[in-house]
């Protein structure tokens, strides 16, 4: 936002590359019997042993480290004993707070072998996100980002929730702006040269309408079908943007 946007990218960098790190770690012991208490229990772990602190645990009473969003779970799903079955998908969502920066990103997981649908809504929902990553740079409006993410999901049979959206990140875990997922082309505001913020699409299998169970947290599908996301942290630059939650493996 400023000339000082290389220092922000900095911590930024180092706070993503710890978020990233975590869930190399999650993808190594996820499994068919495992709970998602224990991968809240190894997001913690790992955070500490790297400095960090867990940004979820305690925002704004949010019990846990990291979010667990199983199958029709759209997201800030409530890590638990629940235990994670073959066929299950499951997104992982952990953001670090290092040297009072963050750094935001999720992964949806496939629990042994998942059903050729699953993955595909996993696939294209990773594409979604990378595929809007890669137009963003210097000027491009939010709309262009939304429309990208939203017509490619629309043409494979998908729908894109609209009650949650990327934001700002920083110092702040949520700031300016919102990041929606779906728009029109050339319309909102530019994206500027050292801003930073997330991209998180959420894609339903079926209608994108979503509701929030009573622990006040957990967002499902209205109509209980599946749902996957991904999530990256970016900084934008004069010609594209630098993903600072990519895995180093
Ligand atoms: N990490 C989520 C996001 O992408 C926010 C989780 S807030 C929590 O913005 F309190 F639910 F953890
Ligand atoms: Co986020
Ligand atoms: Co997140």
């Amino acid at each position: 936002m400023n000339e000082n946007y290389k220092e922000a990218f900095e911590k930024t960098r180092v706070a993503g590359l710890i978020a990233a790190g975590a869930l190399d770690e999650v993808a190594k012991i996820i499994k068919p019997g495992i709970r998602t208490n224990e991968i809240d229990n190894l997001c913690y772990e790992y955070l500490n042993d790297h400095g960090a602190y867990s940004a979820p645990l305690f925002y704004r009473g949010f019990p846990k480290s990291c979010c667990t969003s199983a199958n029709h779970v759209v997201c800030h799903g409530i890590p638990s004993d629940k235990v994670l079955k073959e066929g299950d998908i499951v997104n992982v969502d952990v953001t670090a707070l290092k040297n009072h920066w963050h750094g935001d990103t999720s992964r949806t997981f496939e629990i042994g072998e998942v059903s050729i649908k699953a993955q595909k809504l996993i696939k294209t929902t990773y594409n979604a996100m990378m595929n809007a990553i890669k137009i963003i740079k210097d000027d491009v409006c939010l709309g262009d980002i939304g429309a990208e993410i939203q017509n490619y999901v629309e043409a494979r049979g998908f729908s894109v929730v609209q009650d949650f959206c990327g934001h700002g990140i920083g110092q702040k875990f949520h700031e300016e702006p919102n990041v929606l997922h779906y728009g029109k082309k050339g319309t909102g505001e530019k994206v500027k040269t050292g801003m930073i913020f997330t991209i998180e699409p959420m894609i339903n299998m079926g209608k994108y309408e979503t509701k929030t169970l009573i622990d006040g947290w957990t967002a499902v599908t209205k109509d209980k079908s599946l749902s996957a996301q991904f999530e990256h942290t970016i900084g934008v630059t004069k010609d594209g943007c630098e993903i600072f939650t990519l895995s180093k493996n």
